[in-house]
């Protein structure tokens, strides 16, 4: 298949052997651009209405020619949940569970198809800065490719279930004394400097397989589109990546619109949400973004310029919320649906809450929120949030009078 990577600032192109990872001239963000003649031309439409959805799936939309480095990833349960519907007060609400994929986040998605571009392009290790669930699904990646790969964290603020995959599956994880943003200026210097291959979302491959979120929403759909697609912001790269699966469905002719992409960040940690609110077209960094959500405490997203692209052409918005408003939207997602998740994903729930709230989406919209990692990943969290467990006597009596108070 064709394609080749572009500068979204001034356009230059660069050929897809090349390793890089933004523009050489204006270290501009890059796009995969590929010739979507020729892939509607070669698409096996019926395949596509009627195979399950899994990433490899929708591989005519994916940049690897190798047999693919996989654990099975994609193909996410989107559940109906009318009860939460009902609580928030929209018509119809999906959730988009990515915590379900196999290293409980939907950073598999990019991790397979980054991995297995590392290998195609003959790198013999895979680095990443990260909150956490990177790391972990670059280890897992890594260990299955059979490749080391290096992780940096910011010292004391990864939750323990993403560290304990790291460490498990062999990853060099080293803590930094400093936040995400810091560790991701130090990869990127590391990756430049030496033949490791950078997996951070600012390698355009990595968007690429997490694209596949917006192929199985409409797929799973029915081939509908929803008006609206909410998710967690951090990196900034999910959003962007979904995105442009949307608009590359509309491209091929497969659907006929796309959804309003709604960002959410924490009111600790929001520069994306600053920039939207002030219409600018990029983001002042945060010194000191600081929230439960660990997973999204980053005050300088390397996709702002990217993400806030996809929110004005899509018709989107981007709001914070509080931690407090994201934990009761976590307990309502546990409680109501069945749905566990980390802090982080409960953002998207409780975003659409105070923009249903304050009427600036309309209650007849039909919205998917995305939930981007699994409850067990921050355990922590739950015990510090959730009222703790009663401990009695080993007897009926004691028993009764626990259950029945
Ligand atoms: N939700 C979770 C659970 C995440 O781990 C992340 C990012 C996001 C949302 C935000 O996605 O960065 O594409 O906007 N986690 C990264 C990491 C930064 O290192 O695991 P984004």
């Amino acid at each position: 298949m064709d394609y080749y990577l572009k500068c979204i600032e001034c356009g230059a192109d660069f050929d897809k052997t090349e390793i890089i990872y933004t523009c050489r001239k204006c270290d501009g963000l890059l796009d995969v651009i590929y010739d979507y003649d020729e892939i509607k031309k070669n698409m096996d439409m019926e395949k596509l209405k009627t195979a399950p959805p899994s990433v490899w799936k929708y591989k005519d939309l994916l940049p690897i020619a190798i047999e693919p480095v996989s654990i099975r990833e994609g193909g996410t349960p989107l559940y109906k949940c009318d009860r939460l519907a009902k609580k928030i007060g929209v018509k119809e609400l999906y959730v988009k569970h990515e915590g379900m994929n196999p290293t409980g986040s939907f950073k598999d998605r990019g991790m397979t198809v980054g991995v297995s571009k590392a290998i195609e392009l003959g790198m013999k290790t895979v680095a990443c800065a990260s909150t956490g669930n990177t790391s972990a699904a670059l280890a897992i990646y890594g260990a299955k490719a059979g490749i080391p790969s290096v992780v940096l964290l910011p010292a004391g603020k990864v939750a323990l279930g993403k560290i304990g995959q790291a460490l498990m599956h062999g990853a060099k994880v080293i803590m930094i004394k400093g936040n995400f943003d810091d560790a991701l200026a130090l990869v990127r210097e590391l990756c430049e400097q030496e033949p490791i291959y950078l997996l951070n979302s600012v390698n355009p491959y990595r968007l690429e397989g997490q694209k596949t979120i917006a192929f199985e929403i409409v797929d799973q759909l029915g081939f509908k589109v929803p008006d609206r697609v909410v998710l967690p912001v951090g990196n900034a790269g999910n959003i962007t990546a979904i995105n442009k699966g949307f608009k590359e469905f509309v491209t091929l002719g497969i659907t006929d619109k796309r959804p309003k992409m709604t960002g959410i960040q924490t009111e600790g940690a929001c520069p994306i949400v600053k920039a939207y609110k002030a219409d600018a077209d990029d983001i002042t960094p945060e010194k000191n973004p600081e929230t439960i959500a660990t997973a999204i405490r980053i005050g300088d997203p390397v996709n702002a310029r990217k993400a806030l692209i996809a929110i004005k052409e899509s018709g989107g918005m981007a709001e914070s919320v509080t931690d407090a408003e994201l934990v009761q939207a976590q307990k309502d997602l546990a409680q109501l649906e069945g749905i566990g998740v980390e802090p982080a994903s409960a953002t998207s729930v409780a975003g659409l809450k105070k923009l249903v709230d304050a009427g600036l989406i309309s209650k007849d919209e039909t919205v998917v929120c995305v939930t981007t990692g699994h409850l067990l990943k921050d355990p922590e969290e739950v015990i510090s949030v959730c009222t703790e467990p009663v401990t009695v006597e080993a007897n009926l009596e004691a028993l009764r009078k626990a259950v029945f108070e």
